[in-house]
């Protein structure tokens, strides 16, 4: 047996280096994420989604002139080929959206132009017209399953603006495209995070792209993941108001149940997405007149601090935000899909680029020595 496998490192891999990355990383003493060495405190402030993939799949912050045909490049693929909608009339209704979205994508990875074809340029084509058709499937499993009719894609409307437009088939004002565009710049990449890690580990088997986004998606539901966005607006509901905050939280903490959206495996201070979704939910809530939520997740938020010492994660105020913007709660999740699937995609073209297949060992801890006994002959 290895020397690695005698031992084995603590549960759930926490504090182990996987593997390498220049796309991004986190500071969880200090609270810093970057992208491409940049913080991502800028990139909230003054970058787009659009920008961001480019910089994450292409390595720099684009010129003007690329970035205007990078914007044209994703739009034109935005459009989803008309047997994916066929597979999303199929499902139930019922059908919660990231199993739908985890179905859709596997299927977009056969019906893709490119889908007998994994060589480096077609990887790459593939990485971006996924990324580009996140937001249309999303936004279409939402019509379907309203019974509604999927609203084609504005080409004129950005990533972010265009994705509201599906969804409701309306086009947003600029404060509520800028908070969708904001979220989604937030989103796209974390190093390697549960869903991540997995894309990558899809990836180094040499599977296609497609079937290391849809092992992603079915990552990501988790609700100690991606899926605590959805938990979090639950428990918002079921606290319903500030008075019954403190009572709600201490019988939680007396049965030892997590709070959503609180705590993180990396970061032991703020996490930084969470300071400009806390922002954008008490703007948004401002502007919409429905400043509820905000303010009863800032009193848990207190609680939460003042009681355990945890503060809270990405997942915690997009929860208030995306509720107050009119998205549905059981889409929230996918919302954090159509903005992390940039991550994901140029996580799995980093691990391509120099690929040795991902195989940990394990430590083995039943019996040894057991003899065989045969059928007739056991108990
Ligand atoms: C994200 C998460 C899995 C990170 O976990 P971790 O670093 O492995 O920490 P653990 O789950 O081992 O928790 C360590 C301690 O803090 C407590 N804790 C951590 N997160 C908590 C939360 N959200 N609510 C209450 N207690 C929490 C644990 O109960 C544990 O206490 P103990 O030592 O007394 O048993 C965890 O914080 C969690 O489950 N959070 C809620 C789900 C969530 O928001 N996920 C989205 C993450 S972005």
């Amino acid at each position: 047996m290895a020397e690695a496998a005698t031992k084995a490192v603590g549960g759930g891999l926490r504090n182990v280096v996987a593997g390498q990355t220049a796309l991004s990383t986190i500071d969880g003493a200090k609270g810093i994420l970057t992208y491409r060495g940049i913080d991502i405190h800028g990139l909230a402030e003054q970058s787009t989604f659009e920008e961001t993939v480019f910089l994450l799949h292409r390595g720099t912050l684009p010129t003007r002139a690329q970035l205007d045909a990078f914007r044209k490049e994703l739009a034109g693929q935005r459009r989803l080929p008309d047997a994916a909608l066929s597979i999303l009339h199929a499902l139930p209704k019922t059908a919660h959206p990231m199993a739908a979205l985890r179905t859709v994508v596997s299927a977009l990875g056969a019906l893709d132009p490119d889908a007998n074809d994994d060589g480096e340029a077609a990887r790459t084509r593939k990485a971006l017209r996924l990324t580009a058709q996140m937001a249309t499937v999303v936004a279409t499993i939402e019509r379907i399953r309203n019974g509604w009719a999927p609203v084609s894609p504005d080409l004129q409307l950005g990533h972010a603006a265009n994705f509201l437009y599906m969804l409701t088939g309306q086009r947003p004002d600029d404060e509520a495209a800028r908070a969708m565009d904001v979220a989604l710049v937030l989103h796209a990449d974390h190093e390697f995070n549960a869903s991540t890690f997995v894309a990558r580990v899809t990836a180094s088997t040499l599977a296609d792209v497609h079937g290391a986004i849809t092992a992603a998606i079915a990552t990501l539901k988790g609700p100690l993941h991606g899926g605590a966005n959805e938990a979090v607006m639950e428990t918002l509901q079921q606290i319903g108001t500030s008075d019954k905050v403190d009572g709600f939280l201490k019988d939680a903490f007396a049965q030892k149940r997590k709070i959503m959206g609180f705590g993180h495996a990396v970061y032991k201070t703020e996490d930084p997405r969470a300071t400009h979704l806390r922002r954008l939910s008490q703007k948004m809530g401002e502007k919409t007149g429905d400043a509820r939520w905000y303010d009863l997740s800032q009193k848990v938020e207190e609680y939460v601090k003042l009681e355990k010492g945890l503060y809270c994660n990405v997942d915690f105020y997009s929860a208030s935000l995306y509720h107050v913007m009119g998205i549905p709660t059981d889409l929230f999740t996918p919302v954090f899909a159509v903005s992390r699937v940039a991550g994901w995609t140029a996580h799995a073209l980093e691990q391509l680029a120099n690929n040795k297949l991902i195989r940990p060992e394990s430590e083995y801890i039943g019996q040894t020595g057991v003899p065989y006994v045969p059928i007739d002959a056991r108990g």
